[in-house]
């Protein structure tokens, strides 16, 4: 894997994270970012730092209309990156821009496109039929910055032989498939619910891309999770945990209470992961057995995000 960071859409918030005309500062990728929302809603990903003389327009950048302001000399630049005016100069140098990355609204996520090769965004991440439909809740999300690298994060859903012990449910059945961008895990497992009863569960999950997987969970209430990061620099990233639960009503007090419980308990479940992952060290050859789970076919489907489009 020659580049460090791999290629593809990844979630960089909710949408109810981001305010019309709201400017955030943000580090993905060992590069800094400005995540800002136009007036009239668009979400736009420009590079940092002005042309200029090199301030951070994610700390004091003001939107005006569909336009950001640098908090210092007051350039402003349009939803392309273009500089369309300067206050106090009769002309704006016609190569004056700032980088900006493609961006994705949808199923209520704000998502960039990310690649070191400057490729164009690909189409591959699904719209949810179950965000926004009757009885669904809407998204309860969390995130949490965490040391660790991409690879860990998304080999774990084919490391089969990790779940009795550090999740406590046993695995009744695992199916992995792969195809193009997308890979899925269809799995049945067995795990005792609060009251200690024993129940079965049905799973499909799919990465969409290197970063990006919604897993669609039957039950009592089926839920839908997102589970999704972004590398901040080579040795952390945002991990992100959204949950949409059918079947409660989140307009109550009690659904409301019932929706966060779980998600938390999702958390928890996330930081079971985490705690290995966090001193754990990346085998690049690892010494597998049977029963082991599909890993080395996970790390072939995943190398195709580093490789040059
Ligand atoms: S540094 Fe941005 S306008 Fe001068
Ligand atoms: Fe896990």
């Amino acid at each position: 894997m020659s580049a460090k960071y791999p290629r593809g859409w990844f979630v960089i918030g909710f949408s109810d994270d981001l305010e019309p005309s709201e400017v955030r500062p943000t580090r993905y990728f060992g590069r800094d970012f400005v995540v800002w929302r136009t007036e009239s809603g668009e979400v736009r990903v420009f590079d940092a730092h002005c042309p200029h003389l090199g301030a951070h327009l994610g700390h004091g950048g003001m939107v005006e209309g569909d336009s950001i302001r640098c908090p210092f000399h007051a350039w402003g630049f349009d939803s392309t990156g273009k500089c369309t005016d300067i206050p106090y100069s009769s002309r704006v140098p016609p190569k004056a821009r700032v980088g900006s990355h493609p961006t994705l609204e949808r199923n209520g996520t704000l998502m960039m496109w990310f690649d070191p090769a400057g490729g164009a965004p690909e189409d591959y991440v699904p719209t949810l039929e179950e965000f926004g439909a009757d009885a669904w809740t809407p998204w309860m999300h969390r995130m949490a910055i965490i040391e660790t690298q991409p690879r860990e994060v998304v080999e774990n859903v084919a490391d089969v032989a990790h779940f009795p012990n550090v999740h406590g449910n046993q695995v009744l059945s695992f199916e992995a498939t792969f195809d193009g961008p997308s890979a899925t895990q269809a799995t049945r497992t067995t795990g005792y619910d609060k009251r200690g009863r024993l129940t079965e569960q049905r799973t499909v999950a799919t990465y969409y891309g290197p970063a990006i997987q919604f897993s669609e969970m039957d039950g009592e209430y089926p839920t839908v999770i997102l589970n999704a990061h972004v590398p901040i620099d080579e040795n952390r990233l945002e991990l992100r945990m959204g949950l949409l639960v059918h079947g409660i009503d989140y307009e109550t007090k009690l659904g409301r209470t019932l929706g966060e419980m779980w998600i938390d308990a999702l958390q928890e479940g996330y930081f079971q992961d985490v705690a290995i992952w966090e001193h754990k060290r990346w085998q690049d050859q690892p010494m597998l057995c049977d029963g082991d789970g599909p890993i080395d076919e996970l790390r072939k489907w995943y190398a195709q995000f580093y490789e040059a489009s």
